[in-house]
């Protein structure tokens, strides 16, 4: 295999969705719909834009772009970091669902999006720490 086409294989999520515009993109496009979510929007504070920040931050991480969020606020710990907050079930489904229309809406790929959304289904239902 040449080494161009070994480094197309290595490529991250980061890079593949277009680096950090698309995550901001993803982010701009993600809270408003949270923040309507009648299930989710409870539980943000209204000055959304620390979150947002903290949130770009993050994804840029975990679609394997630069540590930006290690960097700043140190070991994710992101299951604890959600504890304060009663995450049943249907707010992970609610969470997905708002993820799968910020993407559908700022005209990603419909498999990158696949990709993205199967990558933070894990995290989600991971983070559930409520019943009901
Ligand atoms: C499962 C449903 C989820 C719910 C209901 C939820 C809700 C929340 C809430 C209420 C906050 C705190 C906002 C504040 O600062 O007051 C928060 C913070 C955050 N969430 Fe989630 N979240 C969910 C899933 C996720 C997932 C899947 C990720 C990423 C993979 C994520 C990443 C973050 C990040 C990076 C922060 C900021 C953490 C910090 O304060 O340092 N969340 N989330």
């Amino acid at each position: 295999m040449s080494d161009q086409q070994n480094s197309q294989q290595e490529r991250t999520l980061f890079e593949m969705i277009g680096g950090e515009t698309t995550v901001r993109r993803i982010v701009e496009a993600f809270y408003p719909l949270v923040q309507a979510h009648q299930l989710l929007g409870p539980l943000f504070p209204e000055n959304i834009e620390p979150v947002m920040e903290k949130q770009y931050l993050f994804l840029t991480q975990f679609f394997g772009g630069p540590p930006l969020f290690s960097q700043q606020y140190g070991h994710p710990m992101m299951r604890a970091r959600h504890m304060p907050f009663e995450i049943t079930p249907q707010r992970a489904d609610a969470w997905l669902g708002c993820m799968e229309q910020a993407l559908t809406d700022i005209g990603i790929d419909p498999q990158l999006r696949e990709l993205l959304l199967q990558r933070l289904q894990g995290p989600a239902y991971h983070f559930v720490n409520t019943d009901n």
